[in-house]
């Protein structure tokens, strides 16, 4: 497998703290790829720097060996889509709101189309985005996601909200999309789902990569506690 996003001594500095630190590693092309950590550790924010919804403060980001500060940001967003944590829609009639987004990103589904990506029902279309649970909206968040058929999906918590038999087939649907060739990249707290979808990943503590590797070896370390994480 090629390397599709591959992170040089990448540091994120806000407000003179330094939220990621000498952050080393590589995503392979077409796989299924899980951040770990507690919360605040960082996870959101280096999510956020593979489509430029944060700008590193130094070290290097690449996709595809290109310098990502050297695409096009349209480009990238076009091919690197993230499903944010907690994502909600404008507010707005369904319907009209999804037109919306399917006009501005040049999409050819019908608003319909985008429900039918993770089987809600219609009558969503009719609702006011106020009057949707938190989960129908994550899941129409998933499907305008997948609608846009991106090389990359940035998923950040997306199954915290859904039951336990919608969060199933949000990993289902994922699974078959990395098998149709797409990159996954994930944050979840669960380890269940982790190990069941995850290949390889990361575990982030107070900002810097302490482990790296198979995702079963991650967990392992998660579970012992903060100290046996340190030694890599
Ligand atoms: N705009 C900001 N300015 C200053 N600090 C920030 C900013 N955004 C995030 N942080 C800090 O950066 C750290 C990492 O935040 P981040 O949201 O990436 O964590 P996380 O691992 O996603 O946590 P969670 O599991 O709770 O979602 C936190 O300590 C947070 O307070
Ligand atoms: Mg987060």
């Amino acid at each position: 497998m090629s390397i599709i996003f591959r992170f040089e001594d990448v540091w994120l500095e806000k407000n003179g703290k330094s939220i990621l630190k000498n952050i080393n590693f590589s995503v392979k092309r077409g796989e299924f790829f899980v951040i770990l950590g507690e919360n605040g550790s960082g996870k959101s924010s280096l999510l956020k720097l593979f489509n430029r919804l944060e700008i590193n403060t130094r070290g290097n980001i690449f996709f595809n060996n290109e310098k990502l500060d050297e695409i096009p940001v349209k480009s990238l967003r076009d091919k690197v889509v993230m499903v944010m944590q907690g994502a909600t829609l404008f507010e707005g009639n369904v319907r009209r709101i999804l037109e919306i987004y399917i006009e501005k990103l040049g999409l050819k589904q019908t608003p319909e189309d985008i429900l039918d990506i993770m089987s809600l029902s219609y009558e969503n279309l009719e609702k006011n985005t106020e009057e949707l649970s938190g989960g129908e909206g994550q899941l129409i968040a998933i499907g305008l996601a997948v609608a846009r058929n991106p090389d990359v999906l940035l998923l950040d918590e997306v199954t915290s909200s859904l039951s336990i038999t919608r969060g199933a087939e949000v990993r289902e649907k994922m699974k078959h999309l990395q098998k149709n060739g797409k990159t996954i990249i994930c944050i979840t707290h669960n380890m269940e789902n982790a190990v069941s979808v995850g290949e390889r990943g990361i575990f982030l503590q107070n900002g810097r990569i302490t482990r790296q590797g198979k995702i079963e070896e991650l967990i392992q370390c998660f579970e012992k506690g903060d100290e046996q994480c340190n030694q890599r």
